[in-house]
């Protein structure tokens, strides 16, 4: 078969990233150019500034990513963006220098989902891994539980009922202190404290009246596999709270390290549940927070318990990044999916929607 080359493009939050993958899984550069330093002041991200910083430096991450592949808008095969979900601003640029580069090159475009390339990015270092099989899906806007059933094809089972898992990280993370972004300094600083020292409740989402193979239809319907971690972002908070009214100290480290052990606890409470009840042999985890060290040991123990194969991307495919949007993209290309003109950034795009 002959070689396929797509340069993917990826803007849909506070990272300008490009790549150019071969054949879907070979990855011949993946340039990121991040945004936190200017957002670091604010505390999060703000999306005006998101926008323009994207306009700012897509050019020449572009240009790196040709550069470092070793090829030119003559090699490629088509053209991968990311449309949706995030922020429709930044989602823009992105979308427009994508269908530029296709219209200029006379190159196929590609509309890709973003929860669909977090996926995706454990095809790049995992030539063996194909579909079917169980993802937990764990970023800064969503926390989902899928059967990938194919490529680009997913069968949801549950997913958050409030805040998503890395946005817990990120409100946790500046109520004590670390700012943003929250997931990596919490990580950092739980390293030095103890896991146990303070009981946060784990959240236990169950439906009575239902079994546990019901799946999520509609966008409301809830599942025994739905997540749930405001309850635990409320408890960090009294429990802050609490200390200053009497006058207590707090571990910085202690807070850290056992709220980031509840949550460690219900991603790999429900994942389990879904791999013993689903009786699948394969299982990943994608998106930002997979790039967590404590979840990434206690899901190694626990799928060597249950005599599952598990996969996980490096910390670098974990977060936003363009080469799971390129290999997202070639599957997408391989099924003859092609986006129009008339692509447009689709910001509260759902998992499934096209
Ligand atoms: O997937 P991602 O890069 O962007 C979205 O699509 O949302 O995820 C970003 C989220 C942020 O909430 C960030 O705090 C979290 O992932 N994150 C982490 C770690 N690295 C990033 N959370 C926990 N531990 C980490 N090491
Ligand atoms: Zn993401």
């Amino acid at each position: 078969m002959k070689d396929i080359r797509i340069l993917g493009i990826e803007t849909s939050c506070d990272e300008t990233a490009a790549s150019v993958v071969l054949n879907g899984r070979t990855v011949l550069s993946n340039v990121i150019s991040s945004q936190i330093d200017l957002h670091t002041i604010y505390g999060g991200v703000v999306p005006e500034i998101a926008s323009r910083k994207h306009i700012e430096k897509i050019d020449q991450v572009i240009t790196m990513a040709l550069e470092k592949a070793g090829v030119t808008f003559d090699d490629l095969d088509a053209v991968a963006v990311t449309y949706g979900p995030g922020l429709v601003g930044a989602l823009l640029v992105g979308v427009s220098e994508a269908k530029a580069i296709a219209w200029a090159k006379h190159l196929p475009l590609v509309g890709v989902h973003h929860i669909e390339g977090h996926v995706a990015a454990n095809f790049i270092e995992h030539k063996d891994l194909e579909p079917p099989f169980m993802c937990e899906i764990i970023s800064g806007g969503h926390t989902h539980l899928v059967i990938v059933e194919d490529y680009g094809k997913f069968r949801i089972l549950g997913r958050t009922r409030d805040d998503a898992a890395g946005e817990a990280f990120d409100k946790v993370a500046r109520a004590i202190g670390l700012g943003y972004p929250g997931g990596p300094k919490i990580d950092k600083e739980a390293k030095n404290g103890d896991p146990h020292a303070i009981e946060f409740p784990r959240s236990h989402v169950e439906d009575k009246g239902k079994t546990n193979l019901t799946f999520a239809r509609g966008s409301h319907e809830m599942t025994n596999y739905d997540f749930s971690f405001s309850g635990l972002k409320s408890a960090v908070l009294n429990y802050l709270n609490q200390c200053k009214m009497t006058g207590q100290t707090w571990n910085r480290a202690d807070v850290a390290a056992s709220f980031q052990q509840a949550v460690v606890d219900s991603l790999v409470d429900t994942a389990m549940r879904g791999v013993h009840d689903f009786g699948v042999k394969k299982f990943a985890i994608a998106g930002g927070v997979a790039a967590n060290s404590a979840l990434r040991a206690a899901m190694r123990d626990a799928c060597a318990k249950a005599g599952v194969d598990f996969y996980y991307p490096s910390p670098v495919y974990c977060t936003d990044n363009a080469a799971m949007i390129a290999t997202a993209g070639y599957y997408e290309f391989l099924s003859g999916n092609r986006s129009g003109w008339d692509l447009n950034a689709v910001p509260n795009l759902a998992l499934g929607e096209r």
